[in-house]
């Protein structure tokens, strides 16, 4: 949550108002990440001080208040050396307002300015601490408390070069965060750093870079931060400045919290590490640790991004989140690629390859994983069960470590995050990995703190996702599971029938989903009697009680609407009470294994006067009898269902967004990448 972006040009002339654009289009790609409040801070005309500008709202307001204030003029004139911090808020300490959006100051003189994404825990005894000695707080921020520490220490210790005054703040602050300062006394440098929140670096320089990786430095004798709260100086670092790890003459770094807001600058990025310290003087990048540990490599390596700028661009689609629906056919594709064979019925899935045989010796596998990641495990835990003939339990990361559930050495434990950072799915991560479970991970985000802290795992391939809600994520991390699923009964004789039968349906399924998108008109027609209801249930079971889940929870982020995922089974034994003439229902009906419940579940609305909606099967004459509104889908296997009948509901949910004006890319409340507790 919160996105940061800072940009520092070394001999790059560059005028204030081409660092703004930069800033500010930086923040449009991470504003997926928070949107309820934006600020910048640039060195002032004359060099001697910091200008900030913040905004309540999107990055649009923000960008109108710079165009308004801060252009032509001394703004429209080159500078060689120049640094820029930019952030982009969701609100966890203090309410969406002006004084509480970053960047956040030391003083008056704005002597330290700092961008924070995530929560410093101890930030009120840090609070208390400085209170003390005089610091008198503007904003309700957790942030502010490191901006003003920064400044306590610069006074105590003015012999500190910038990148150490901020090692010894992180060395006193506990929780996870990202931050990047900059400061009026130490002008074009600028300092970051990370513990449980992504942040990455990315350089550009006009000829090859020397080097693809930056060593690691250590200061001497630092201890474990959080260790102290009577804020002791630790012993200074004695890692050289002089040293030079990255020495390019004319060079622009990026500081981002994802590769998305970085792509059209440059493709080399590093990606840092928790308590990395990454830090930029005269032009030259340095990474400190923090923490020495026994594992830690000697270098930093310099990542080449894949992902193409086209693929952040809307195109031609109003909204993200309807570009990546109707993606979906190739996102598929794209996630078994390389991976299924289909000439020779083969699936090779190479990140996790070499842990098959330790995989299928263990006692169970969990999967675990929040909102639509969740989905997409309750979506294929039955076919995990029959392909892998394992107990499979599916868990909400959350809830999963309030109930400190036991886990032992024989367990396989899969963490399915789209963005790889979600905060729960990761500290449950920790958790089983510290008690000896093989942690694989399922993410599409390449470099993420839960693709690095896995064992092994499958990268799902599906593009970058900018919607806030998750769409082709979902279709493709069910189709790894399912490639998952497939791997593990290679060698089984008795189940091959069963994987031709899947193979097959997965040759299709491109096609079909095309098949199912060009629905689009006709969801939109049921958007309209939709979407002055207050309330949608959606109903069905076996294969496809996920999609409910699912549709519910799109329909529930996106259009405000109350909407509930019932198991038809259920229906009886209470939510049937609900059903009246009025009450919008739709029911996924297909001709599968559970097509006869389904069937008494549909005349149990019925003959309650419900109209429900149906998604069905393509000539399903029978069931289509039941209701004047439904929406024919193609036949495939049953275990793939899911993967059609949930894109009419991303369909539907979008449709109803839109007619009720809500933010599509960008609903209420809510941010893409959950990096908070
Ligand atoms: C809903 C949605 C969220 C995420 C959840 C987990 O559309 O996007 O429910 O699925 O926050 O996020 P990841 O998959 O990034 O771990």
């Amino acid at each position: 949550m919160c996105g940061i972006f800072a940009y520092l040009n070394y001999l790059t002339p560059k005028s204030r108002q081409e660092v703004l654009d930069l800033l500010v289009t930086g923040l449009k790609r991470l504003e997926y990440r928070g949107y309820d409040s934006t600020g910048v801070a640039i060195d002032s005309p004359d060099n001697k001080n910091i200008v900030m500008v913040k905004r309540t709202g999107k990055v649009k307001v923000l960008e109108e208040a710079i165009q308004e204030h801060f252009s032509g003029g001394e703004y429209s004139k080159p500078v060689l050396t120049h640094v820029g911090i930019a952030h982009t808020r969701w609100a966890t300490h203090g309410v969406p307002c002006e004084r509480n959006s970053h960047p956040h100051r030391s003083d008056d003189g704005n002597g330290f300015v700092v961008v924070h994404n995530g929560i410093i825990t101890n930030y009120n005894d840090v609070k208390t601490f400085l209170a003390k000695r005089g610091y008198e707080f503007e904003s309700d921020t957790d942030t502010e408390v490191f901006a003003k520490l920064v400044h306590h220490l610069w006074k105590t210790h003015p012999t500190y070069s910038f990148r150490e005054l901020v090692e010894q703040a992180i060395l006193q602050v506990e929780g996870a965060f990202a931050i990047a300062v900059k400061s009026k006394y130490f002008p074009g440098e600028c300092v970051a750093s990370r513990r449980s929140s992504p942040l990455l670096v990315g350089i550009k320089t006009k000829t090859r870079l020397a080097t693809d990786h930056i060593p690691i430095l250590y200061g001497k004798d630092i201890r474990p931060h959080g260790q102290s709260r009577e804020l002791p100086v630790l012993p200074r670092s004695e890692s050289t400045s002089e040293f030079m790890p990255l020495e390019e003459k004319e060079v622009e770094y990026f500081f981002a919290s994802d590769a998305s807001a970085v792509i059209e600058h440059t493709n080399r990025v590093i990606y840092l590490e928790d308590d990395d310290v990454a830090a930029v003087r005269d032009g030259t990048l340095s990474i400190h640790r923090l923490k020495k540990s026994l594992d830690d490599p000697h270098a930093r390596e310099i990542t080449t991004l894949k992902m193409e700028i086209q693929q952040i661009m809307k195109g031609n689609y109003d909204y993200f989140m309807q570009k990546e629906i109707f993606e979906q056919p190739d996102s598929v594709v794209n996630t078994m690629r390389g991976r299924v064979r289909f000439d020779g019925n083969a699936i090779v899935l190479g990140g996790i390859k070499d842990y098959i045989p330790e995989i299928k010796r263990c006692r169970r596998l969990m999967l675990i994983g929040c909102g639509t990641s969740y989905h997409s495990a309750v979506a294929t835990r039955q076919l995990l069960e029959e392909l892998t003939e394992l107990p499979v339990m599916v868990e909400l990361a959350s809830d999963f470590l309030d109930r400190n559930t036991p886990i032992f050495r024989d367990d396989v434990c899969f963490f399915i995050s789209q963005s790889g950072e979600t905060a729960d799915t990761l500290m449950a991560l920790r958790y089983c990995k510290q008690r000896g479970a093989l942690i694989v991970g399922i993410t599409n985000t390449v470099g993420s703190s839960i693709c690095r802290e896995s064992h092994c795992g499958v990268h799902i391939n599906a593009g970058p996702e900018i919607g806030v809600a998750s769409t082709k994520a979902y279709t493709s991390q069910f189709i790894s599971l399912v490639m998952f699923a497939l791997v593990m009964s290679e060698d089984r004789l008795s189940l091959q029938q069963r994987r031709l039968e899947i193979l097959q349906a997965l040759s299709n399924l491109a096609d079909q989903i095309r098949a199912v998108l060009q629905l689009d008109s006709k969801v939109q027609e049921l958007a309209k009697d939709l979407y002055q209801h207050k309330s949608l249930l959606i109903m069905g079971r076996g294969y496809n009680f996920a999609t409910c889940l699912e549709g519910a929870l799109k329909v529930k982020e996106l259009t405000y609407m109350h909407s509930e995922g019932i198991m038809a089974g259920e229906l009886k034994h209470g939510p049937l009470a609900l059903v009246d003439d009025s009450m919008p229902v739709l029911m996924i009906v297909l001709r599968d294994p559970v097509y006869v419940k389904c069937m008494n579940a549909l005349q149990q609305v019925t003959s309650r006067k419900g109209c429900p909606i149906i998604i069905c099967e393509e000539g399903d004459e029978e069931t289509k009898a039941f209701s004047s509104r439904h929406l024919e889908i193609p036949r495939t296997v049953d275990c793939l269902q899911g993967i059609l009948t949930v894109i009419p509901m991303q369909l539907l949910s979008y449709h109803i967004a839109v007619l009720r004006g809500c933010d599509v890319d960008c609903p209420r409340n809510l941010a893409k990448s959950v990096t908070v507790e």
